[in-house]
C-alpha cells in the first residue's frame, strides 16, 4: 500500500483529499503544519508527500528544502493557490517533483499521483539480481538462471557501480526497465533521483520540453517557467526509454547533454549544466535506424558504450518455469500459499514462443490466477490461443502433411484438403488414424512424463467399458481384443475401483 502525507492547514484541502484519494490502495495521513509534517516524515515514511506553499510556520518551501536534507529521492509535490507560481518554480529548483495550482482538477491531480507514487517505488523498491526463490519472501527480481541471462547479471554489475552510459536493448517485454531501475538501484547514485521518460509516450512537441524544461513563455501555453525531466534528475540517474522513437533534434540535444552536461530550457539562452547518468533502451534495432539516417550516427556510439543486450523469453526456455513460480508467489502476496501449476500447465507454458516475452507471461500467469477454480492452475485456464498454438508447434516430425483443422478427420486414402471427404455411410468412412495419434502426441508432449501407449490403452478400455455398461464381453469386441486379454487389461490398470460400473 501506497502512503501519502498532505501538509495543508487548510480543513477544505484536507478533507477533499479524504474524499479524492479514499482507496484501499491508499493510506492518507494530514498534517496541519510543516513542523508537524516533518515530524510525521519518519513516523508514517510516506511515499509521496504534497505540500502547501503558504502556511503558517514553516512554509512549504522551508518543508521541502529541510525535508530534502535527509531524503533526496521522496517525491514532493506543492501545490499554491496563487496565481504566481513563482514561488513553486523556486520549489521545483529545490527538487520537488511537480507542482498545482489551486483548486486543482481532480482528474489531473490523480494522474500526477499516480505518476509520482510510480518515481517514487521506481527510486524505493529494491530490485535484487537472480532472487533465490527458495527464500521467497522478495520485492522486485530481474529472474533467470539461465546463460543469457547470467551474462545480464554480469553487465549489470560491472556497469552499475560506473557513471557510465549504459543501452539496454530486446523484444517488448524482456525487462529493459526493470534491468534500468537494477542498474540505478546498485549504482552510486541509488540515493539521488531516478527519472523516467518513455519518449515514445510523449507528443513531439512536447518532448522537449518534458526533458529540458521551458522558460514562461517560450509556446502558446508555457504560462510558466518548467523545469525538465534532466533538472529533476539532477545528481541521479536519468532512464530514457524508447529513445529509438526520439526525434532528431532532439537527438542533437541530448548528445550535448552526454558530452557536457549542458542544454537549455525550451525558449530559454540560459545554459543549465547537470550532473547526470543516462540510461537509455530501446526495441527498435538502433543500427539499421542508423543506417536509414532517423538515429544518429554520433548519438548511438555514444549510447552503446556500454550495452545489455536482453535475450527474448523463448531464447530461454529454461527460465520460464523460474519466472512462473516467482510470478505465482508475487500474485499470492506474503506469507500466502502460492498457486500451485499442472504438469500439463506448465509443459505449455514452456513450449509457447511468447512473442510478447515476460510481460506476456505475467500477464498470462495473473489471467490464469483469476479464472483457475482450485488450488492449481490447469491447462484449460490458459487462453485457448495458447495452447492450440503449442498444439499445433507441437505436431511431431512424424506428421504426414500439414492438416488443416477443418480437415481433422478424413479419410487416410484421401488425405490432402483438395479431395472431398467420402460420403457418409459408405465403408471408406474410418477416422484419420494418424491425425489422431498425432493429437495424442501432441497433448503427451505436454506432460513429458505420461507414456502415451498405456494412457490411451487405459483411456480406451474405460470408455468402451462404460459404452457398454460394462459389458466386458461386448467390450472386448468393440475393443477387438479377446475377453481374456482385456480382463487381464483392467487389472493391470486397476480400472474397476474408479469407473464404478453398476
Ligand atoms: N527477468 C525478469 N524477472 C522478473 N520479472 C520480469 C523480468 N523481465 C521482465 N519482467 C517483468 O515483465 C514486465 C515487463 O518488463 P519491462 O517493462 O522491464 O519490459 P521492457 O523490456 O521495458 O518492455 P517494453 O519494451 O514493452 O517497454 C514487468 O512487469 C517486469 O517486472
Ligand atoms: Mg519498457
Amino acid at each position: 500500500m501506497d502512503k501519502l502525507l498532505l501538509i495543508d492547514d487548510e480543513v477544505d484541502v484536507q478533507y477533499s483529499f479524504r474524499r479524492i484519494f479514499s482507496s484501499p490502495e491508499l493510506e492518507l495521513h494530514t498534517a496541519s503544519s510543516g513542523e508537524e509534517g516533518l515530524k510525521l516524515l519518519a513516523q508514517v515514511k510516506p511515499d509521496l508527500v504534497i505540500s502547501d506553499i503558504r502556511m503558517a510556520g514553516l512554509n512549504g518551501l522551508e518543508t521541502l528544502r529541510r525535508l530534502r536534507q535527509t531524503d533526496a529521492r521522496l517525491p514532493v509535490i506543492l501545490m499554491t493557490a496563487y496565481g504566481t507560481t513563482q514561488m513553486a518554480i523556486e520549489a521545483m529548483k529545490l527538487g520537488a517533483y511537480d507542482y498545482v495550482l489551486k483548486p486543482f482538477d481532480v482528474p489531473k491531480l490523480q494522474q500526477l499521483v499516480a505518476n509520482a507514487l510510480r518515481a517514487s517505488r521506481d527510486m524505493k523498491q529494491t530490485v535484487t539480481l537472480q532472487p533465490l526463490l527458495e527464500q521467497g519472501d522478495y520485492d522486485l527480481g530481474v529472474v533467470g538462471r539461465s546463460e543469457p541471462m547470467q551474462q545480464v547479471f554480469k553487465l549489470v554489475g560491472q556497469v552499475a557501480p560506473s557513471d557510465a552510459t549504459v543501452l539496454i536493448t530486446g523484444e517488448s517485454g524482456t525487462g529493459k526497465e526493470l534491468v534500468a531501475r537494477a542498474i540505478y538501484q546498485n549504482s552510486r547514485r541509488s540515493q539521488q533521483p531516478f527519472v523516467a521518460l518513455n519518449c515514445a509516450a510523449i507528443p513531439e512537441n512536447l518532448l522537449e520540453s518534458e526533458l529540458f524544461g521551458h522558460e514562461r513563455g517560450a509556446f502558446t501555453g508555457a504560462t510558466a517557467q518548467r523545469i525538465g525531466r534532466f533538472e529533476q534528475g539532477n545528481g541521479g540517474t536519468v532512464f530514457l526509454d524508447e529513445i529509438g522513437d526520439m526525434p532528431l533534434a532532439t537527438q542533437t540535444k541530448i548528445l550535448r547533454v552526454l558530452q557536457n552536461g549542458t542544454f537549455e530550457r525550451v525558449g530559454g539562452n540560459q545554459t543549465v549544466t547537470v550532473d547526470v547518468r543516462i540510461i537509455a533502451a530501446t526495441n527498435k534495432p538502433l543500427e539499421q535506424a542508423v543506417a536509414q539516417k532517423q538515429f544518429r550516427e554520433d548519438l548511438f556510439y555514444r549510447l552503446n558504450v556500454v550495452r545489455i543486450p536482453l535475450p527474448a523469453l523463448r531464447e530461454r526456455p529454461e527460465d520460464i518455469r523460474l519466472l512462473v513460480d516467482y510470478f505465482l508467489r508475487k500474485l499470492a502476496g506474503p506469507g500466502a500459499k502460492p498457486r500451485s501449476l499442472a504438469t500439463s500447465a506448465l509443459a505449455a507454458l514452456e513450449s509457447y514462443q511468447w512473442p510478447g516475452n515476460v510481460r506476456e507471461l505475467e500477464n498470462c500467469v495473473r489471467r490464469a490466477t483469476v479464472v483457475a477454480k482450485g488450488p492449481a492452475i490447469l491447462l484449460a485456464d490458459l487462453p485457448a490461443d495458447l495452447t492450440q498454438a503449442v498444439a499445433a508447434a507441437t505436431t511431431g516430425p512424424g506428421a504426414v502433411a500439414p492438416t488443416p483443422p477443418s480437415a481433422a478427420v478424413t479419410n487416410p486414402a484421401s488425405a490432402g484438403p483438395e479431395i472431398a471427404p467420402p460420403a457418409a455411410g459408405t465403408r471408406g468412412v474410418s477416422p484419420n488414424w494418424a491425425e489422431l495419434a498425432r493429437t495424442m502426441f501432441r497433448y503427451a508432449r505436454l506432460d513429458p512424463k505420461l507414456k502415451v501407449l498405456p494412457a490411451v490403452e487405459r483411456e480406451l478400455i474405460i470408455e468402451a467399458l462404460k459404452e457398454t455398461r460394462g459389458n466386458q464381453v461386448q467390450a472386448a469386441k468393440l475393443l477387438g481384443i479377446t475377453r481374456a486379454t482385456l480382463r487381464k487389461r483392467v487389472e493391470k490398470f486397476g480400472i474397476k475401483q474408479e469407473l464404478n460400473v453398476g
